[in-house]
């Protein structure tokens, strides 16, 4: 395993790794960039198959979450952590609280927060050995679940996705295909639901998919909802759901869900822009949780769903900017992100060129 010549290494300041024997914890902590502030992210515990693909995940994600701050406009830099380990079976007190210690060892340059495989109450057991976990100070109580304002978000961007092809601002009778009965997966169904929008949903867990129906949902098996016959294809459940097996037989017009790294590889977006399909890049569009993380510190609950609708404003004007300029959306996404945190760096150095000349 190598980590500077890694397909997903971009220029990453820091890629910490831990193994704690007692408690059986192996860890990755990386650090993409931190121009805008502390890098902030979740700390994700998964049965990884092999230690290629935890650090593969955690790089990837890590530059996810750079780019995610810097299109929401958020003062964060982006920060990732994963845990090696199958979350059923391995997660301990113990282990946490190595996870803790590792994270404190990094001196505040990551702040982590749930995320798949960790709960709440495992970032409450992690706070009892680092300051740095996100949504809790002296006075504050932890926000909560994400979930429902990265879910807020989704919607609002599957809503101008929608008016973006179609000029309707109304999602009645809008075929919507959601992969993943989670916790964003049930939240957006419900929402959708409530638009009158007609909703498929797949999952591998029998009991979410009892829910979704309960919600007015139709269920379909896992190996049918990416090339279902809808208007749109909501991935809220992994990563890579675009790759080249699906990409051809994709009949949705628009792609917009919660899931990280939808495309296998970045050249998908090119082949769905060629495909005539209005793809919602993943990191603008489920940017609704980690703007809830960072309003719980100081501002209100209003403060955070007025920042979150900002969201539709943003992919408005990337959809835009991508017609006028004939490249992908991820193309634009990514260059504007770029604008906000390199360019950041530019004016740090030349601050500190002036204070040293001065
Ligand atoms: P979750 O773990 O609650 O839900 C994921 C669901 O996908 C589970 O119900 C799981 O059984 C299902 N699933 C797994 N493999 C599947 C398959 N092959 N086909 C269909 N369903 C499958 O996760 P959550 O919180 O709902 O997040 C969903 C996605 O959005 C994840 O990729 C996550 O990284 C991403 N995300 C979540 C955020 C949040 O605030 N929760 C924030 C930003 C991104």
């Amino acid at each position: 395993m190598c980590v500077f010549s890694s397909p997903s290494f971009d220029q990453h300041e820091l890629v910490s790794f831990s193994h704690h024997a007692p408690s059986g914890l192996r860890a990755i902590i990386a650090v993409h960039n931190s121009n805008l502030g502390p890098a902030v992210g979740g700390c994700r515990m998964f049965a990884y198959t092999s230690d290629e693909s935890a650090l593969e995940d955690v790089l990837r994600l890590s530059r996810s979450m750079t780019y995610k701050s810097a299109l929401a406009g958020l003062p964060m830099g982006g920060g990732k952590a994963v845990i090696i380990g199958d979350p059923e079976t391995q997660k301990t007190p113990e282990l946490l609280h190595a996870m803790g210690d590792f994270i404190q060892s990094q001196g505040g340059r990551y702040v982590t927060a749930e995320d798949s495989g960790t709960s709440v109450a495992d970032m409450q057991t992690i706070a009892e050995r680092t300051e740095f976990v996100s949504g809790v100070d002296a006075e504050q109580q932890f926000g909560g679940d994400p979930s429902p304002f990265t879910a807020e978000g989704v919607y609002l961007g599957i809503k101008a996705a929608w008016q973006h092809i179609s000029g309707s601002k109304e999602l009645k009778d809008v075929r919507v295909a959601v992969q993943g009965a989670g916790a964003v997966g049930l939240n957006l169904t419900q929402r959708l639901i409530e638009s009158g929008a007609k909703v498929w949903i797949a999952d591998v867990n029998q009991q979410r998919l009892d829910r979704a129906q309960k919600l007015g949902a139709n269920v379909v098996g896992v190996e049918d909802i990416v090339d279902m016959d809808v208007d749109i294809l909501a991935p809220c459940a992994m990563g890579g759901v675009i790759n080249d097996q699906t990409i051809e037989s994709l009949k949705a017009r628009i792609v917009a869900g919660a899931a990280n790294n939808q495309l296998a590889r970045a050249e998908h977006a090119d082949h769905l822009r060629a495909q005539g399909v209005l793809y919602a890049p993943d990191f603008v569009i489920n940017a609704g949780g980690i703007i809830e993380i960072y309003h719980q510190r100081a501002n209100t609950q209003d403060q955070a769903q007025a920042h979150i609708e900002r969201i539709s404003q943003t992919l408005h004007t990337i959809f835009k900017q991508s017609e006028q300029s004939n490249t992908s959306t991820l193309s634009v996404a990514e260059q504007l992100a770029e604008n906000t945190f390199k360019n950041s760096a530019l004016e740090i150095a030349a601050a500190y060129a002036v204070s040293n000349n001065a």
